[in-house]
């Protein structure tokens, strides 16, 4: 079992801009799914279920929120950097936290989760990327 979720459907927002107007087919979707779980996604015609697995399946983009497998992109930011800057949503986007990535060298993907300091400074930048885009 993995420490981590394999599958983080992160706070996904998506609105569709039609000639009638904008719809927002999804707010603040958040979804966490580890290895070898079996996950059903139930609801009805039309609120949103394939929009949520194209942008899932990569095929669409969602408007704010992501998706992270296996925690790829912060995990692969705690991996190589020295320090990791943060950046608020644009526009006027700025740096709102710096955190200090302590962790001996060389790393290895594999023995570095397993550090103490891992965790909490996964957890750490994971909580500013979700309070960006809260739930209302
Ligand atoms: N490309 C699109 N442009 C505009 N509206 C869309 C688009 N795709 C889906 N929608 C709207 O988003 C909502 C969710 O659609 P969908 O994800 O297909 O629902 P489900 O798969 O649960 O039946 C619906 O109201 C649909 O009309
Ligand atoms: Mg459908």
């Amino acid at each position: 079992m993995t420490p981590f979720p394999l599958l983080e459907i992160s706070y996904i927002t998506k609105t569709f801009h039609t000639k009638r107007g904008s719809y927002t087919a999804l707010k603040d979707s958040v979804l966490n799914i580890r290895q070898g779980e079996f996950v059903s996604l139930i609801g009805h015609s039309g609120c949103g279920k394939s929009t949520l697995l194209s942008i899932v399946a990569g095929l669409t983009s969602p408007t704010t929120g992501g998706v992270i497998m296996e925690g790829k992109e912060v995990d692969e930011a705690i991996l190589l950097s020295d320090k990791i800057a943060m950046m608020t949503n644009g526009p006027e986007a700025t740096i709102a936290e710096v955190v200090k990535v302590d962790l001996p060298r060389p790393r290895d993907r594999m023995t570095i989760i397993h550090h103490p300091n891992y965790g909490p400074l996964r957890a750490q930048i994971l909580s500013f990327l979700q309070k960006l885009n809260p739930r209302v």
